[in-house]
């Protein structure tokens, strides 16, 4: 099987540079992008390369060279499904929001649909490979929808996980650590092997049944976040103590048993993967009666919830037990550096448990619109878009955010906010000024040398 022709559903932040790295390295394969999203599509086909829907380091690059050579976004999503040799599903599978496993299990709907949507328009064989991170055995539901259309197509399903991280996506495409293939068809398998073979070196390309593909990346999602928690679980034991988080993280890191990635203690993981996949790890473990098993994961999310609210509970506590008609200047929205990417942040739960305590919060974030904070929140219903819109704004220059503000809080740790002029924010702020650093980003600033009362995570 050699593959000539590619589609994948979905051009979000998995789809969009993952595919558009596969047509870059592969420039014999047609790759067409499809998404029911009109208006996202249309921006992935803008002129202005800076108005992609997506922000990565390099992706302008990349889609520079590959568009309309053999890399096309589209909405025609059932012509794209039967051009195809190869389809790869990268909708999204968010936490379910009602009925059964609401707040916990993955919702598979979009799935579904891509299935019926692909077993509807398919006259030839096809492999089907899902990119979405999904709970375990999710290729038996794919493969019992494509299997029972009746029209004589025979399909292979591959379970190949995407690990990129957002914000460095780029780069690990070109040079990734590993890729992961599961599949029970060698020959399918080979396929994928080798369209990735074209860039990335052969030892890397693991290969393994569906099943301990899908729960690799699950897994390994997992193992991510508990290191965050298990950092920032000791963030509060140094701030008691006398310790600094970053000294024990350096400690620890150098044995390389632990290795010194991942150590980096925050206010929060945030991002659309790790909560929702614990989230579902959680739910299959109990599903499957393993009470401790699931037990033990979901102590990971527990940890991370009680950062954020640490967090916002500290700059209360510092601010004289009211920040009642305070200005908080937000530094950073996104749920890290480099990406303009909000889902989950950390940032997003501070903000809501500070206008609980009827703080003011201003907000400057070098990639996020207006209209995505306030839709993010909107989006927990904790009070009514009018207020939100009153109590929130959101500006273009960071002085201005800090302009009278009382307190600066680092949310996301953008290089930019180091090089600010931290004299000139100051003076414009109100007296004490306070800066809390939740990112332990702005160390080398030597804030308290300026004036600032400044309070770092773990420290
Ligand atoms: C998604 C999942 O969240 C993640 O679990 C998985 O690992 C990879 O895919 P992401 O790319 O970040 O991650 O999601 P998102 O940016 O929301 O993109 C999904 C796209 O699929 C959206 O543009 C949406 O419009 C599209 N979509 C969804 C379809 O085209 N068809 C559908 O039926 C549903
Ligand atoms: C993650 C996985 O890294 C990736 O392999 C998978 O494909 C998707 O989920 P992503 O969520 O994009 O990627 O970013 P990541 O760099 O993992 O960061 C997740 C969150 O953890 C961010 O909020 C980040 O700020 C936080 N984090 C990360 C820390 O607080 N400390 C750290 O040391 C590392």
């Amino acid at each position: 099987m050699k593959i000539k022709n590619i589609c994948c559903i979905g051009a979000g932040y998995v789809g969009g540079p993952t595919m558009s790295v596969i047509a870059q390295q592969c420039p014999e394969i047609t790759v067409t992008i499809v998404d029911i999203n009109a208006e996202r599509i249309a921006a992935w086909n803008a002129g202005d390369l800076s108005k992609l829907p997506v922000y990565e380091p390099g992706l302008d690059a990349v889609v520079a060279e590959a568009r309309g050579r053999n890399l096309f976004f589209s909405t025609d999503v059932e012509a794209a499904i039967a051009a195809a040799d190869m389809i790869f599903i990268s909708v999204n599978t968010p936490t379910k929001t009602y009925g059964k496993g609401k707040g916990m299990a993955a919702d598979l709907k979009y799935i579904e649909l891509c299935a019926r949507q692909i077993a509807a328009v398919a006259t030839g064989d096809k492999i089907v490979v899902e990119k979405s991170t999904l709970p375990v055995r999710t290729a038996e539901t794919l493969k019992s929808i494509l299997h029972n259309t009746g029209n004589g197509v025979g399909f292979h399903i591959l379970s190949n996980p995407e690990f990129l991280a957002e914000g460095t996506a780029i780069a690990d495409l070109h040079k990734p650590d590993r890729v992961l293939i599961g599949g029970e068809n060698p020959e399918a398998v080979q396929a994928l092997v080798d369209v990735y073979a074209a860039w990335v070196p052969r030892e890397r390309i693991l290969t393994t049944n569906l099943w301990s593909s899908e729960l690799s990346k699950l897994t390994a999602n997992a193992f991510l976040a508990q290191r965050v928690s298990s950092i920032n679980a000791i963030s509060e034991l140094c701030e008691k103590t006398g310790a600094n988080v970053d000294e024990v993280a350096r400690a620890i890191g150098t044995d390389s048993r632990i290795g010194p990635k991942f150590l980096k203690a925050s206010v929060g993981f945030g991002g659309s993967c790790f909560q929702k996949d614990i989230l579902n790890l959680v739910y299959i473990a109990r599903s499957y009666g393993l009470h401790e098993v699931a037990h033990y994961w979901e102590q990971v999310i527990a940890m991370n919830d009680h950062q954020k609210r640490r967090f916002a509970d500290n700059i209360v506590q510092a601010m004289y037990n009211t920040v009642s008609g305070k200005k908080i200047a937000f530094l950073g929205w996104a749920f890290k550096k480099d990406t303009n990417d909000t889902r989950e942040s950390a940032a997003i739960y501070v903000a809501d448990a500070l206008l609980n305590e009827e703080a003011n919060i201003v907000v400057y974030d070098p990639k996020v619109s207006a209209e995505q904070v306030y839709a993010d929140l909107d989006y927990l219903g904790t009070r009514s878009p009018g207020e939100n819109r009153k109590l929130v704004e959101v500006v273009t220059d960071p002085y201005d955010a800090a302009d009278r503000a009382h307190a600066i809080a680092v949310l996301t740790e953008w290089d930019e906010f180091k090089a600010y002029d931290w004299h000139r924010i100051k003076d414009h702020m109100m007296k004490p000024a306070f800066v809390f650093d939740g990112r332990k980003l702005l160390g080398g600033n030597d804030l308290p040398s300026i004036g600032f009362q400044y309070y770092a995570i773990g420290e």
